[in-house]
């Protein structure tokens, strides 16, 4: 059982556990990249410097452990903060940055890529027995083992902060349940969350994953797009942009009238499983891609995840059916099935962006992280005010993160005159 009290003040190189403490230099040049590409973070970072808004408390992260990541871990360490992070998936660790965050940047990290789940339960463990003041989730896996196993770790804290949707949902179910004891800021409601990584960041990132995979040319193919939320859109963007025959999957009536609007053919699984030359799952839902999917599936077939948890695709079935698996690249798995086609699987189901490349691009990162700093300090400011439920952040905040963007990429807009402002108040008004 983890104890109250924080770990007593000991070298965080000594306590971490990392892959390779060597690699903490190319992590450094990593984040100098991440940090010129993002600005508006930096902004609040350096506000933060002044402000101190974190001094003597401890944030616990479960987190991707990427570049960006780290650009995230200095800001709030730079705020006052104690940070100690594990991974919140078992592929998404860059191991130099988790060296470079252990022996340089004074953060306490438990992190390294293809983790066992044994271990991945057991760093989340470690982050909660730094007793954290706040957290910061990505698919709510910490504040599960919280609730679950150290339900006393909840008295110290004050709140926490999700990243993704699958986290999101997973809080409504525990608030549904009354069992949420923490108030939890929902980031991944904010607009320049969902509208921006989910649609931009997923969209690039997940064919960056599948080509560092295979190489595989675009154009001219057919890609089924399956669920046609934020993620799905942008993926289906870029797809599209790539020459793709793109095909959606839906459940939800609205989200599959606007990929038909948008110009997609949509259909039954049943029936795009036979006409896709690469499948990208990004539903938040489970065994999406069956085998019953699988068998009428063209010979060569890629299989892709980019949704949170690596449940999208039923690789155990197609694990169990396969007559052989081999690794034949970089993540790509091949299956020979009984029919003596193959089906080739990037990433290992895993968030191929994540798992096959290096996650979503620095600067769409920035807004979502300016979001978790300024949830943070939300969290510090409304202290004892908040109901333990999913909170969303004021409007104010997109407003914040979209003008600090705006700067940096050297953009103006107009401002309302006063005879507008007094338009839009008014009512009286008509034709
Ligand atoms: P969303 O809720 O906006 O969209 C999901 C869509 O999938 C919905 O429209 C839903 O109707 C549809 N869906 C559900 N079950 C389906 C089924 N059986 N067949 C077809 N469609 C189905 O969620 P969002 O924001 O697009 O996120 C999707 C997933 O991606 C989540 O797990 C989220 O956590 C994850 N995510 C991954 C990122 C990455 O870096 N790869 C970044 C952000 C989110």
């Amino acid at each position: 059982m983890p104890t109250q009290a924080p770990p007593a003040p000991s070298p965080t190189k000594a306590m971490s556990h990392v892959a390779d403490p060597a690699l903490a230099k190319q992590g450094l040049l990593n984040l100098e990249i991440a940090e010129k590409r993002m600005g508006a973070l930096m902004k609040i970072r350096e506000r933060f410097k002044k402000e101190q808004p974190f001094k003597g408390l401890t944030i616990g992260m479960a987190l991707h452990v990427t570049k960006e990541t780290g650009i995230l871990v200095r800001t709030l360490r730079d705020g006052g903060a104690k940070v100690a992070i594990t991974g919140c998936n078992p592929l998404s660790t860059q191991d130099d940055i988790a060296a470079a965050l252990a022996e340089e940047e004074n953060a306490l990290v438990w992190a390294y890529k293809g983790e066992s789940n044994e271990d991945y339960y057991k760093f989340l463990t470690a982050v909660i027995d730094s007793a954290p003041d706040i957290t910061i989730d990505d698919g709510c896996d910490l504040v599960t083992e919280m609730h679950t196993k150290y339900p006393e770790t909840l008295e110290k804290c004050i709140g926490g902060c999700e990243e993704t949707t699958t986290g999101i949902i997973r809080l409504h179910s525990m608030v549904k349940e009354n069992a949420l004891k923490i108030p939890m800021i929902a980031v991944n409601d904010n607009k320049t969350k969902h509208l921006m990584d989910n649609y931009y960041g997923t969209g690039q990132s997940t064919f960056d994953g599948i080509l560092r995979s295979t190489n595989i040319l675009v154009a001219g193919k057919t890609v089924v797009v399956l669920g046609y939320g934020s993620c799905g859109k942008g993926t289906a963007m870029r797809a599209k942009g790539l020459g793709a025959n793109v095909v959606v999957t839906e459940v939800d009536p609205f989200c599959a009238l606007q990929a038909a609007m948008d110009g997609h053919r949509v259909m039954k699984m049943s029936e795009a499983s036979a006409l896709g030359d690469i499948f990208v799952t990004v539903t938040g839902n489970l065994h999406v891609i069956r085998q019953e999917h699988i068998d009428k599936m063209k010979d060569g077939a890629v299989l892709a995840n980019s949704g949170h948890f690596d449940n999208e695709i039923d690789i155990d079935t197609l694990e169990k059916t396969a007559s052989r698996k081999r690794r034949v690249r970089h993540y790509l798995d091949e299956y020979l099935l009984k029919s003596g086609k193959v089906i080739y699987v990037a990433g290992e189901g895993r968030l191929v962006n994540l798992a096959s490349a290096e996650g979503h691009p620095s600067e769409v990162m920035s807004l979502s992280f300016c979001g978790q700093a300024l949830a943070c300090e939300y969290i510090v400011k409304n202290k004892g005010k908040m109901p333990n439920e999913v909170i969303s952040l004021p409007p104010e905040v997109d407003h914040e993160i979209s003008e600090l963007q705006l700067a940096e990429m050297g953009v103006s807009i107009d401002e309302l005159t006063p005879e507008q402002k007094k338009y839009l108040e008014s009512w009286q008004e008509g034709t």
